[in-house]
């Protein structure tokens, strides 16, 4: 595991993206998995900027996507959907057929668990890279904490706090979905990289335990640990549990 420093989120979202941007250069036809939520927003503004320099194009990539809300999801602005749109696609030569995010509005959801879980079966070797963000109960993706890793896609309850942790993206509580769908840790491991990004105080003292405590699925980005190619990019306020407690550790 490779933990780099970063002074604070500006540099974080520079460094994360400048390592996905060399994965595109070496690797043009790569699938790469993206995230959603708040931190790897300024990633993908970076990786746009590369794009509208002409240092990187996106045009024979593939990408799949971590998660997505359960419901009428295609009508909801804050759908994961309509923000790698906002945040991303619309910005690139991504092509659309190339993207790939499960319908959490699918009529039959466990059929479309099943299709999203083929899908990723079928990229030869796993995924190039696979970005990660964590959430404040140690969840990846939204495989929440639990008695077990949940290794394929699947229907997830959203526990209290993660609903909590989408309130900046609502203007209504309760319009948040509680029920969500989520590839499972198993395309998650599999994955030749991970570039798990980490921003602000709130992350501290999880990622701390996640990278250095127990490997339990009651911590689910505990198993990170284990992964043969984890980096880490986050930023000093992320990082203070991890500085005061291993040092060494750190890039
Ligand atoms: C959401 C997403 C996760 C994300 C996490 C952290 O629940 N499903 O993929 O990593 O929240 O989000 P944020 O980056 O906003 O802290």
């Amino acid at each position: 595991m490779n933990i780099i420093f970063c002074e604070d989120y500006e540099e974080m979202s520079r460094k994360a993206a400048a390592i996905i941007a060399s994965k595109i250069i070496l690797k043009p036809d790569s699938v790469i998995g993206f995230a959603t939520g708040a931190t790897p927003i300024g990633l993908y503004k970076e990786l746009i900027k590369r794009y509208e320099k002409g240092e990187i194009s996106f045009a024979d990539m593939r990408t799949f996507n971590l998660d997505e809300y359960l419901g009428e999801i295609k009508d909801l602005e804050t759908s994961f959907y309509n923000f790698m749109q906002n945040n991303l696609f619309l910005h690139i030569d991504v092509k659309p057929e190339n993207t790939d995010i499960p319908d959490g509005s699918a009529a039959d959801i466990q059929a479309e668990c099943e299709r999203y879980t083929e899908a990723l079966d079928l990229i030869p070797e796993g995924l190039d890279f696979q970005i990660l963000g964590i959430g404040a109960n140690g969840h990846i993706g939204f495989n929440e904490p639990d008695d077990y890793f949940p290794l394929d896609t699947h229907i997830v309850e959203l526990t209290e706090e993660t609903i909590e942790g989408q309130k900046p993206f609502f203007d209504d509580y309760n319009k948040i979905p509680k029920r969500a769908v989520t590839m499972g840790i198993r395309a998650i491991m599999n994955a030749k990289q991970l570039l798990l990004i980490a921003s602000g105080d709130g992350k501290s003292k999880i990622l701390e335990k996640a990278l250095f405590g127990p490997v339990t699925p009651n911590i689910p980005a505990s198993i990170l640990q284990i992964h043969r190619c984890l980096t880490v990019v986050a930023d000093r306020a992320a990082l203070s549990q991890i500085i005061e407690k291993h040092p060494d550790a750190i890039l």
